[in-house]
């Protein structure tokens, strides 16, 4: 094994059964005797954990504009982009209205919702993604897919949780606001209209660590076109918050073999 796996070596029960939860299997080496192989606590594509009455911030789903338009219906609103400075100065409330009412690029045309975020708005750790996809787009709510289960596995090996209004709890918000059609990649126009949302959300929760999420939100908050597996390993900042890199659920969902390296990025998140 080499000094890279030396972490492997250092894993006890629980934590083994930590990153069993995240999907990721562990061999020891010949030479270690063999334990009994602790029970997964829950398996990964569980269905994720019902909600507490308590539950902190919870997505508003956006309604769709009025469902049919009358033969005499005025023309579909103007696109309209909120000022920066205007965005800097807003509260939480206010912030999510100005998300719900957003038209300044191409994407309010398709869709249903927005996804403004949802978690602890005070959490120590602030989970940054890409887009909506279409359950999200449907619901309101970010990473609810199979890359949103993915993600809670995760956070859970971290004794963390998007529902959690204490010290364990994270605030997750996406760089993009509204599904791109298709599950397309964003652009950059749609990256720049969307950013002052972001940097207002990081300003409220004012997070001690931020843990970017795939290629996207490395660059809207890095701004940079390195690639992950380059950056990651080491802490990034962005305006003055520590930043782990690390690579995107869905990815991890395409690339089981990668989930080892990102369990070393939660554990360097963990340590700071
Ligand atoms: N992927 C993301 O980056 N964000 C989501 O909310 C869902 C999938």
């Amino acid at each position: 094994m080499s000094a890279d796996d030396a972490w492997v070596r250092a894993l006890d029960a629980r934590q083994r059964a930590m990153l069993a939860e995240m999907g990721i299997k562990v061999w020891l080496p010949k030479p270690v005797a063999a334990e009994p192989a602790p029970a997964p606590t829950q398996a990964v594509d569980n269905a994720p954990p019902a909600r507490p009455a308590h539950a902190p911030v919870r997505p508003m789903a956006t309604p769709l504009a009025a469902p049919m338009a009358p033969p005499t219906a005025q023309p579909a609103p103007a696109r309209n982009a909120p000022a920066r400075g205007d965005v800097a100065q807003l509260d939480w409330p206010a912030l999510r209205e100005a998300v719900a009412q957003c038209r300044a690029c191409g994407l309010c045309e398709s869709r249903r919702n927005t996804v403004f975020g949802v978690g602890h708005t005070q959490a120590d750790w602030m989970i940054v993604g890409e887009a909506p996809g279409e359950q999200e787009d449907r619901q309101g709510e970010p990473f609810v897919g199979a890359a949103g289960q993915l993600l809670d596995a995760m956070l859970r090996a971290c004794h963390r949780s998007r529902t959690a209004n204490d010290a364990s709890g994270v605030f997750i918000a996406n760089v993009l606001k509204c599904r791109p059609p298709a599950n397309r990649n964003p652009t950059p126009e749609e990256v720049l209209q969307c950013e002052p949302f972001l940097a207002r959300q990081v300003a409220l929760v004012q997070p001690k660590l931020i843990i970017a999420m795939g290629r996207f939100a490395v660059q809207a908050l890095l701004k940079t076109n390195e690639p992950i597996g380059r950056l990651r390993g080491r802490v990034h900042h962005y305006e003055g918050v520590p930043v782990i890199v690390t690579y995107h659920p869905a990815y991890l969902l395409r690339t089981p073999t990668d989930k080892g390296k990102a369990w070393a990025d939660l554990c360097l998140a963990m340590s700071q």
